[in-house]
């Protein structure tokens, strides 16, 4: 498979979020990422559930909303009622990770992770099986526009092996401060969906910058 492309929405002009979406639609991108800050369990605050609806009604592409909120559990139904196709929720926000994977996939959705960057792969080991999608953080969250913490690579490459080794098709995406210059070596990690931001829409032609993250090919892998 080839890797998918995410461009995060958190990066738009909320001015003209419309004209935002109709670029998307035309672009080579594989999901629209959405992030969901709740200003407690990252010291930012987003958007939420009545965005997204919004969000839905003029995307062609499928939105893979990241909660970065405390006790997702309760607000997993009402964001995939929304439209969310992909919901990721973060291990750090729940003791019960396992049980909320599988009444996401029960609604129709597909589960997701997200692991914070000080938070080690090995925490997954129990609930990789059945898992939609690992989403390692490769900044803190909270803010778009963050350098890449190259440390994650090291974590992209652990993760595949597992991955590999259990015979499973968990993708892995990479989320925060990815771009052109990064692009490559992280596809080569093992990684399979790109999140990107700000290198994509502070470029001077966001769908130039799509597609040539979409376009780039990878031989072998690092591992
Ligand atoms: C960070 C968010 C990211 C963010 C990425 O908390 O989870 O999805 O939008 O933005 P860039 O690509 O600018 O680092
Ligand atoms: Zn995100």
């Amino acid at each position: 498979m080839s890797h998918l492309i995410a461009p995060s929405i958190l990066a738009a002009n909320y001015g003209h979020l419309n004209a935002d979406f109709e670029m998307l639609n035309q672009s080579k991108a594989d999901w629209v990422h959405v992030d969901v800050m709740d200003g407690v369990f990252v010291p930012n605050i987003s958007f939420g559930q009545m965005l997204v609806k919004q969000m839905k009604a003029v995307s062609e592409k499928p939105l893979d909303v990241h909660l970065m909120i405390v006790e997702p559990e309760k607000y997993v139904d009402s964001f995939i009622e929304c439209g969310a196709e992909v919901v990721t929720f973060h291990l750090e926000a729940t003791a019960h990770a396992h049980r909320l994977i599988t009444h996401i996939q029960s609604q129709g959705a597909k589960a997701g992770v997200a692991l914070n960057p000080q938070t080690n792969v090995d925490t997954l080991d129990d609930i990789l099986e059945g898992l939609d999608l690992v989403c390692l953080m490769s900044v803190n969250p909270g803010f778009g526009g963050q350098k890449f913490i190259y440390r994650t690579l090291h974590k992209i490459r652990t993760l595949k092996q597992k991955i590999t080794e259990r015979n499973l098709d968990t993708l892995i995406e990479i989320d925060g401060g990815v771009g052109l210059q990064n692009a490559e070596a992280i596809l080569k990690a093992g990684a399979d969906v790109l999140v990107a931001g700000s290198s994509v829409f502070k470029s001077e032609d966001p769908t130039k910058t799509i597609e040539r993250l979409s376009s780039i090919q990878i031989n072998n892998f690092d591992i």
